[in-house]
């Protein structure tokens, strides 16, 4: 296998993927190079984090001096790096300028001359909300685009990566058809491609529900890469969904415009008296001996800066899944936005999805907020409880764990009834802070199994808070609450 999986936490994972050029561990981030511009020479990418780079096959083509060189010698040699190098093909062009002065097999045969590791189709990038017949007239093309590719390449049979970019709009079936018919194709790569118009809209529930959309299509053994995303503000929240490989101009682009990235936003230099990070370049300066630098030294620490921040998280993240606490991780990201935030309430309507990637295996749970409740270890512990079979006709239930019961009442696992993962090793607010819905949840599971169990009773010996939240949700007849 190519992609090979090694930790996996939530729907992420920590994985090693093959190229001609080495191997490349993931979640990974592609720092995009523009072949024509002299920014930050590629060594020192590699220094900051980069175990692969993206650029753009469609520029160098058009320049005659760049083809010169990557066609004699490689596209390595143009970039000086010795790094794997994926290669686009122009449609970013195409959907930013409507049109691209080269056809699907030229630019494929171009990138397999230039010796890309990952090459890629000139695939149609459907903007958001476009009529269906068009986003479908756009994918049967760039669907026969990607088999060309693929049919190529059989030709050849080299061992370079073919992606097979995912595309559809908006529209979510055409999305998960895009991704059935590339995993048919036996794409090495997948990108999801059409996303960049809503990442800098902020529309994060239309982003979170085309990943899933698309990885709930594919096999999960495909390399998932979310073209455009570059903003370390999203990173955790699409690594949680499955994504393994993000690239970012952002980088780059952000500093030419003054702007700083942190994990949870975007700063203006201008802006700033004090710099919230120690990368070298934050170590080294102050913001006001950056803002009266000239203009390309300003930039490039700029970019420094924004790359280190994106590595450090993308460390971050790979430790949150070694120690099995992304979804915690992902939870804490999502407050730095109000529309991150409703992006990842998304998940909720594919708890059945989520549960099927997540290990089983945990360190334990924290309690970070509602979005806790709809992790698939609730999902898990729910069905556990369920297929309890109580052999007594009268069952003592308490929410003070130092007292004697023969179940226990926990905020949104509802009945504990062991010492054992997650209901017993998970840590909330005090009762008095904790949110209703993580008590009503709880109540929930209760009541449920309250009724699957109508001849037993169940003595209820609760706290004023879970007493008061009862009030607004009547338990059946056999649920006896004591005084
Ligand atoms: N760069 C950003 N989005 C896209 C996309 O959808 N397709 C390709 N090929 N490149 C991109
Ligand atoms: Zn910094």
């Amino acid at each position: 296998m190519r992609f090979e999986i090694l930790h996996k936490d939530a729907m992420g994972r920590i994985g090693r993927l093959k190229t001609p050029s080495g191997v490349v561990e993931t979640p990974a981030l592609m720092p995009v190079i523009n072949p024509n511009i002299d920014f930050i020479p590629v060594k020192d990418l590699k220094r900051i984090g980069a175990e692969i780079v993206i650029t753009n096959s469609y520029i160098i083509y058009r320049s005659r001096d760049l083809r010169e060189v990557a066609e004699s010698k490689g596209v390595h040699r143009l970039i000086n790096s010795d790094l794997p190098v994926m290669t686009d093909s122009g449609s970013y062009q195409l959907m930013v300028y409507g049109d691209v002065e080269v056809d699907n097999r030229t630019i494929i045969e171009f990138q397999n001359r230039i010796k890309s590791d990952i090459v890629v189709p000139l695939d149609i990038p459907s903007l958001p909300d476009i009529d269906r017949e068009k986003a479908e007239r756009d994918l049967e093309i760039t669907l026969k685009r990607e088999k060309e590719a693929i049919d190529l390449h059989s030709e050849i049979g080299d061992d370079r990566l073919i992606s097979a970019p995912i595309q559809g709009s908006t529209y979510l079936d055409l999305r998960r058809k895009s991704a059935e018919e590339c995993s048919k194709l036996n794409a090495d790569f997948y990108p999801i491609g059409g996303v960049v118009p809503l990442l800098d809209a902020y529309r994060f529930q239309d982003v979170v529900r085309i990943i899933l959309e698309v990885k709930s299509a594919l096999p999960p053994s495909a390399p998932v890469h979310l073209f455009g995303a570059g903003h370390p503000m999203v990173f955790a929240m699409a690594v949680a969904l499955g994504c393994d490989f993000f690239d970012s101009a952002a980088y780059a682009l952000y500093a030419k415009d003054g702007r700083y990235l942190t994990v949870n936003g975007t700063k203006k230099l201008e802006e700033l008296q004090y710099f919230p990070c120690k990368c070298p370049v934050c170590s080294d300066y102050t913001p006001r001996e950056v803002k009266s630098m000239e203009k390309r030294d300003r930039e490039i620490l700029l970019g420094k800066h924004n790359l280190y921040v994106c590595f450090e998280e993308i460390n971050t993240i790979k430790q949150a899944i070694r120690e099995n606490n992304l979804f915690e991780l992902v939870e804490t990201r999502v407050r730095s936005h109000p529309y991150l935030l409703s992006g990842w309430r998304v998940v909720r309507d594919y708890i059945d999805l989520m549960e099927k990637y997540d290990p089983v295996s945990k360190q334990g749970f924290f309690y970070t907020g509602i979005e806790s409740i709809y992790r698939p270890a609730v999902v898990r512990h729910e069905r556990r409880i369920m297929n309890i079979e109580i052999d007594k006709k009268e069952v003592l239930i308490s929410s003070d764990k130092n007292e004697r019961a023969d179940f226990y009442l926990v905020p949104v696992f509802g009945l504990s009834f062991a010492e054992n993962y997650p209901s017993g090793h998970a840590e909330f607010p005090d009762e008095e802070y904790i949110e209703d819905e993580a008590i009503v949840k709880a109540l929930d599971i209760l009541y449920r199994f309250a009724e699957q169990n109508r001849d037993v009773k169940f003595r209820l010996n609760v706290s004023d808070r879970w007493k008061e939240v009862m009030k607004s949700r009547n338990p059946p007849e056999n649920i006896i609450l004591l005084e």
